[in-house]
């Protein structure tokens, strides 16, 4: 059901579940093809995210329709999060009975959306699908092998995650469309592209659990920026802000004369930043991904190969902070990245047209009536 301005409710066919910053960002195009289509459509907010700068912000920037009902589930363990999204998504699914959920990426919100639908039997599709790391100590491997088992039509970025879709015995519902993040950073960086660079910087983001959760770990990617040459421009996720002001870290990063650390930006500004970067030091699925679109070359803190053909060309390097050898290797890759120009770039993940093949898919799998 949509919820009009006058109170009264109208049908909808599809529910957009999300909850989190990377998923306002793939929800953007899907939803303007869906409503080019003349789909009627809402969107659930499972509040995971609830900052401004963390939410509402992805909404206004990228032209997204906002939510009908926010859920206000975030904040304690998984366990209490997932069932609080959970709890909220059937009470709102059993009212409105859509004909189908959209689900995006990996997070606690998806899983919960998979869950919850597929007990409704209503038929689900996910968008960035089939991914894996092969670790399942990784909360977000756990969340995308329960989604992706639990959809009905399933839409990959990339030829691997095709493979392990297939290797799984999903092949028969996987589309491979492209990165829908791509279709997101072209409809910006097209109208920001600057080249050449005027000043170039090193960009970070930080927020992964295995990251913020130890004093030593974090001391050490303290360190290793401290390291770098150029300056380094972060904008902060709050678990990192709160996680350092806990660990009496916050002092020592603020006094690092190379480390600027912000609030987290709009994707405006995210991407005017990585289009500046001649190297982006990061532990975001997402952002060691879009640094492919950007042409910075890509620091991984995390000792995952989520990328894997980025991995394989040495443009996303792995880099264990904690560990010297591999630091001072990080540190030689740090020195030698230079902005990389547009035709030199790597594409493995589509044309930026993803949207409009998941729509196609839809179709041809009969679960779009218009
Ligand atoms: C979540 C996802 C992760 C994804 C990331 C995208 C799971 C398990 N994790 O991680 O896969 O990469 O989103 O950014 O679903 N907080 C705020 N304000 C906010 C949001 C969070 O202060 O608007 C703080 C809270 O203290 C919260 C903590 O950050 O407890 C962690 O938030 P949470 O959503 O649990 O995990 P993320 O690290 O954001
Ligand atoms: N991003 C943003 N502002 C920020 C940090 C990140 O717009 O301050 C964008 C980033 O460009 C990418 C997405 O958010 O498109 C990635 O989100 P995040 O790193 O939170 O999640 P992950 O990709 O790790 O799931």
């Amino acid at each position: 059901m949509i919820v009009k301005e006058d109170g009264e409710r109208e049908h909808a066919m599809i529910t957009h579940i999300v909850g989190n910053r990377p998923q306002f960002i793939k929800l953007a195009p899907l939803y303007q093809e869906l409503d080019k289509a003349g789909c009627g459509q809402n969107i659930i907010h499972s509040g995971q995210h609830y900052d401004e700068n963390m939410s509402d912000v992805f909404f206004e920037e990228l032209g997204i329709p906002a939510p009908y009902v926010n859920l206000k589930a975030g904040g304690g363990s998984h366990a209490q999060m997932t069932a609080r999204i959970m709890t909220g998504l059937e009470e709102e699914l059993l009212k409105t009975n859509p004909e189908l959920v959209i689900l995006y990426g990996d997070t606690n919100t998806t899983m919960a959306g998979a869950v919850v639908a597929a007990k409704l039997c209503i038929p689900i599709a996910h968008v960035e699908a089939g991914p894996r790391v092969h670790c399942r100590e990784n909360p977000e491997e756990c969340n995308r092998i329960v989604t992706d088992h639990l959809s009905d039509i399933l839409f990959c970025p990339d030829e691997i995650s095709m493979e392990n879709l297939r290797r799984e015995g999903l092949g028969d519902r996987a589309y491979r469309t492209g990165d829908i993040m791509y279709d997101t950073y072209l409809s910006i960086a097209e109208k920001t592209e600057q080249e050449p660079v005027q000043e170039e910087i090193i960009v970070m983001t930080w927020h992964r659990q295995e990251n913020t959760s130890d004093k030593e770990r974090m001391d050490s990617i303290l360190n290793l920026v401290a390291q770098l040459d150029g300056k380094v421009v972060c904008p902060l996720h709050p678990r990192t802000r709160k996680c350092l002001a806990q660990y009496g870290l916050l002092e020592k990063a603020e006094a690092l004369p190379n480390f600027e650390m912000i609030d987290p930006v709009g994707y405006l500004e995210m991407v005017g930043l990585m289009q500046r970067a001649r190297l982006i030091l990061t532990d975001s699925g997402g952002v060691s991904k879009e640094s492919a679109y950007a042409g910075a070359k890509c620091l991984f803190m995390v000792e995952l190969d989520i990328w894997e053909d980025l991995v394989r060309e040495d443009w996303i390097h792995k880099v264990d902070p904690q560990d010297q050898t591999k630091v001072a290797e990080a540190l030689k890759f740090a020195r030698e990245a230079k902005h990389v120009p547009l035709p030199d770039r790597p594409r493995y993940y589509g044309d930026g047209h993803a949207a409009a093949k998941m729509v196609r898919a839809l179709r041809e799998r009969q679960l779009l009536r218009v």
